[in-house]
């Protein structure tokens, strides 16, 4: 048995965009009491723990990743009292709970920017980034990073929104303030957080400006040194950590805002963050080539840096895993990817949805809600394709609300949705909770060794997990064809038998190749 602190290892984190989620009062927004009446489904669906998006106070100008109040609940999700709840029935059930903290900018609604803009002399001038005159420095959302303020006559830096104001991470009251914020969940009772673009906590003293590279966006057409990873990161993530390590388990996961490899070197490990992100599944299209390489870059990192690899298929940033892989309505090409998310050798994040397969809804630019996406229509349009409300049944609004959904239902919720799942022996949900049951029984899954092993095709991916005696060989298929696969000599001398497939299953015996079916997945085992 792995240690129980060690929890974020093996265990499987599911992502809630809480105002998409369940809606329990009928304002169309999802909220805290919503999400409490889910708990048993998640519970039977067997992940470990949930990650909530942001439910703090906040005028919404990036959908909650705009806080105005840190150590509160945003009165149209629930109350403080709403969440105690929440993480006891939590708790009650296995899961762990891990919040969304955004501590890298406030709402310009946030009492201390309202405070810092009034005048250079207040208590808190020095507690956001100020200058005379801005530098080159661009907001990823689009325009110039810097706003003009009157009544200081200066300008405040943002690296998002002008609605979302940077602090000032040097000002050892924002350090304290900010670190008091984490302490504050910690003595709640959370499990853990990730950290809201964490690297970019720091900027450049003196405000150098960045050099210039070829790229699209003005943004994209600078590199990244001077506004981010600087080095006065690492001291923070050792304080931070020690404040983590005070109660056993806890734990955070960073997001690594333009994340490489080397960052995530940089940024994780024993006395700093447990783990942070790599999106590079993001990027993956549809081929076992690809994914491979973001899977090998993993095992490097472990092999080399003992870092625990995390793997990521979609989230509220990025269109659904469905929508960039699916063909129409199939989820064959589904299956592929959530036995690979699920078998690989690393902490699964699952996505809101993704388990019954839901797809990006479209918009008429009318109604876009997202600020880049009414920015940089039809370039780009936004996130709110990957936010449309949890599909639970074929009643109006897909049960996700009595009132009007904040962002429309997608169409398709009358056949795709959670209770008709259920009862289909053959769908996604019920595959995917499969999966996780075979990782639970399976110790080879959660934390055995990983290999990849050699294939005559480039459409199939082959790779063996081991703990001790225990064996899992998987195969997936990429194209919709069956196959006939022949096995490496190192796997042939055992028998083999199917854990789980999408069809065919082998009886125990030696195998000297296996026929794959279309889109097919099958898991392996010895005993
Ligand atoms: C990253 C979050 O994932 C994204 O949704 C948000 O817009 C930015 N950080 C700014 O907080």
């Amino acid at each position: 048995m792995t240690e129980p602190s060690l929890w974020w290892r093996e265990g499987i984190i599911y992502q809630i965009y809480p105002r998409s989620f369940s809606d329990s009062n009928g304002d169309g927004l999802g909220d805290l009491p919503g999400i409490l009446s889910r708990l048993d489904y998640l519970a039977d669906l067997g992940v470990d723990a949930i990650w909530l998006s942001p439910f703090y106070p906040t005028p919404d100008a990036d959908f909650g990743y705009d806080v105005s109040d840190h150590t509160d609940v945003d009165p149209r999700f629930g109350s403080l009292a709403d969440f105690d709840r929440l993480l006891d029935e939590a708790h009650a059930r296995g899961l762990r709970v891990i919040l969304d903290l955004v501590l890298n900018h406030t709402s310009d609604r946030h009492p201390w920017f309202l405070e810092s803009r009034s005048s250079r002399e207040n208590p808190r001038a020095d507690w956001y980034l100020w200058r005379d005159r801005p530098n080159n420095w661009q907001s990823v959302f689009g325009g110039r990073a810097w706003t003009y303020v009157p009544e200081r006559d200066q300008y405040y830096y943002h690296m998002f929104l002008p609605q979302q104001p940077d602090v000032n991470w040097r000002n050892p009251e924002v350090r304290r303030a900010q670190l008091d914020v984490v302490r504050f969940w910690l003595a709640r009772g959370v499990d853990g957080f990730r950290l809201d673009v964490f690297n970019v906590y720091f900027k450049d003293e003196a405000f150098r400006e960045n050099p210039f590279r070829p790229g699209l966006r003005a943004f994209d057409r600078q590199r990244h040194i001077y506004d981010a990873d600087r080095p006065e990161m690492i001291p923070l993530l050792r304080e931070l950590r020690a404040i983590l390590d005070e109660r056993p388990g806890r734990y955070a996961v960073g997001e690594t805002f333009l994340s490489t490899p080397e960052k995530i070197i940089r940024y994780c490990g024993p006395d700093r963050l447990h783990a942070a992100f790599h999106f590079r599944f993001l990027r993956s299209p549809f081929a076992p080539r690809a994914f491979r390489k973001a899977i090998e870059e993993w095992e490097r990192l472990y092999a080399e840096h003992g870092i625990w690899p995390n793997y990521v298929l979609g989230n509220h940033d990025v269109p659904r895993m469905a929508t960039r892989y699916a063909h129409g309505e199939d989820d064959a090409r589904l299956k592929v990817l959530m036995a690979l998310l699920l078998t690989l050798r690393g902490t699964p994040f699952l996505y809101y949805g993704e388990e019954i397969g839901m797809r990006d809804i479209r918009l008429r630019r009318s109604e876009i809600l997202d600020p880049p996406g009414r920015k940089y229509w039809p370039f780009y349009k936004g996130r709110d394709g990957c936010r449309s409300p949890m599909q639970w049944d074929d009643s109006p609004h897909a049960g996700f609300t009595t009132g009007t959904p904040w962002l429309p239902v997608h169409p398709n919720y009358t056949h795709r949705n959670v209770s008709s799942q259920q009862e289909n022996p053959a769908s996604l949900l019920n595959f995917t909770r499969q999966l996780i049951a075979l990782r639970k029984e399976y110790a080879a899954l959660r934390r055995g060794e990983f290999e990849f092993l050699p294939t005559p095709t480039r459409q199939v991916m082959l790779y063996r997990r081991r703990e001790g005696d225990e064996e899992i060989l998987i195969a997936l298929n990429f194209v919709a064809r069956p196959l006939r696969l022949s096995l490496p000599a190192s796997v042939t001398a055992r028998s083999w038998h199917t854990l789980l497939s999408t069809g065919t299953v082998f009886p125990s015996r030696p195998l000297t190749a296996l026929d794959l079916d279309s889109y097919g997945v099958h898991i392996l085992g010895t005993r």
